[in-house]
């Protein structure tokens, strides 16, 4: 039997597109129909909640709409079927890895079933529709935001991501520009801990260079043959 693998899984909005989920950076992709300022900074909440809570609603219906795809269900296969320890640690904002069954999930980015309250710090489930005035359960205060990290914020857990990174035998990157730190900075940080490290995208990525191996297509295709591989 092989041995028990540290696996480090790093997944962004490339493992959703099949799901019908649009991604950033595409010609088509979020952020060419809108400025990253005004939907996804602190300061753009501030001068105009409506409008980003409208871009997060939306964002929030759409993932509501979409299905795992076979990608996160090969993954979910991973984590269940053993004998190794899977991390998923993801940029996005969906809920598709537990929906299809994954367990072991950092979402370092927040989620769009969570809610904030910018005043008092408290979360809570969120609503379908999302508003700025709304209450906050524990305050009162009208301070509602998306639990959404923004430009200029700190992604969630890093230290147990840094933690889990030292530790890997081998780091998968699915469907991520390579584009946005600190997630970009994880390849180099797990190889300098000895992992070996593979990319799985649709193209060759900002950093495809730095892995070890970089396999490209899509992911429904590529996840389930690489987690098929590894299982035997
Ligand atoms: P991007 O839109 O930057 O990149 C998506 C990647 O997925 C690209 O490299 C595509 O080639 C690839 N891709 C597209 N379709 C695919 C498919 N079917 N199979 C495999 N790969 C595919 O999205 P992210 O890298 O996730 O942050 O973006 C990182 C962060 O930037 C996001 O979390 C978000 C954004 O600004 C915040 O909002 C804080």
């Amino acid at each position: 039997m092989t041995r028990p693998l540290n696996i480090v899984v790093l997944t962004g909005a490339g493992i959703s597109a099949e799901s019908g989920i649009a991604t950033f950076r595409a010609a088509d992709g979020l952020w060419e129909a809108h400025r990253i300022e005004e939907v996804a900074t602190p300061e753009g909440f501030a001068r105009d909640p409506v409008l980003v809570h409208r871009f997060y609603n939306a964002r929030r219906a759409a993932a509501m709409a979409a299905q795992p795809n076979a990608a996160h269900v090969a993954l979910a296969r991973l984590e269940a079927g053993g004998p190794h320890r899977l991390l998923i640690v993801t940029q996005n904002v969906d809920d598709l890895h537990e929906r299809a069954g994954s367990r072991n999930v950092i979402h370092m980015h927040g989620a769009l079933n969570g809610a904030l309250c910018h005043a008092c710090g408290e979360r809570w489930p969120a609503p379908p529709v999302m508003r700025h005035d709304a209450p906050c359960p524990a305050c009162g205060r009208p301070a509602t935001r998306p639990d959404i990290v923004w430009f200029g914020e700190i992604p969630y857990r890093m230290d147990e991501i840094w933690d889990a990174l030292a530790e890997a035998d081998l780091f998968v990157s699915i469907g991520t520009s390579g584009q946005v730190y600190p997630a970009a900075a994880f390849a180099q940080t797990a190889a300098r801990a000895g992992a070996r490290t593979l990319e799985l995208n649709l193209d060759p990525s900002a950093l495809s260079h730095e892995f070890d191996e970089a396999r490209h297509g899509p992911a429904t295709q590529l996840v389930p043959d690489w987690v098929a591989g590894l299982m035997g």
